[in-house]
């Protein structure tokens, strides 16, 4: 499939299945490496890296444990400027290497909200992760430790990513095609 049709609006495959596989083994190879002997935790950023995570977390190789929180959100598929409340996270994170798992940082405002609130919970390091990330809307403060693919400002869905709250399932990464 090299092009969908969501609720009337045309996508492109931009990243297909194959290389998405193969880019997690190497994210997964370094990362692995680098934070090897830490305590760490994996964050997962839902709804959208659930799929992200569950592929990379088995090519991790680490005695690590997972978890993931949720923020509440508001409708659409821009970033609203709001600032959202993080929803039923209440590990113990003291001292701990906390691996924020994010499907895709655009502007940065999500992440900075987390990274304000791990901090404030006493996270020993904060390390970022994310499958894509848009180097051009991104405000941010934080390096981005490790990110999949730098992708233009397009508006991308599938592989847990959506457009409405549908998509999520499509293997592929798609973006919206030009009119
Ligand atoms: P940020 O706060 O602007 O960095 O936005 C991050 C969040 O916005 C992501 O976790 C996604 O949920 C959503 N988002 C940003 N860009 C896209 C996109 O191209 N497609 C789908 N969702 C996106
Ligand atoms: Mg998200």
């Amino acid at each position: 499939m090299d092009n969908v049709t969501i609720r009337g609006k045309k996508f492109v495959k931009s990243i297909d299945e194959k290389r998405i596989a193969s880019r997690i083994l190497e994210m997964a190879t370094d990362i692995s490496r680098d934070l090897n002997g830490e305590d760490v935790l994996f964050l997962g950023i839902l709804n959208g890296s659930f799929i992200f995570l569950a592929d990379l977390y088995r090519e991790i190789d680490l005695e690590s444990d997972i978890s993931f929180l949720k923020l509440s959100s508001y409708n659409g598929v821009s970033s609203t400027g709001e600032v959202k409340e993080l929803i039923g996270f209440n590990e113990n994170i003291e001292g701990r290497t906390v691996v924020v798992v994010e499907d895709i940082i655009d502007s940065g405002r999500t992440l900075n909200r987390i990274i304000e609130d791990l901090k404030g919970k006493g996270a020993g390091r904060v390390v970022i992760v994310t499958l894509l990330y848009k180097p051009g809307a991104y405000k941010g403060a934080h390096r981005i430790d490790y990110a999949g693919f730098e992708i233009p400002n397009y508006f991308v869905i599938g592989y847990g990513l959506d457009f409405d709250g549908v998509a999520r399932n499509l293997r592929s990464i798609y973006r919206l095609a030009e009119e």
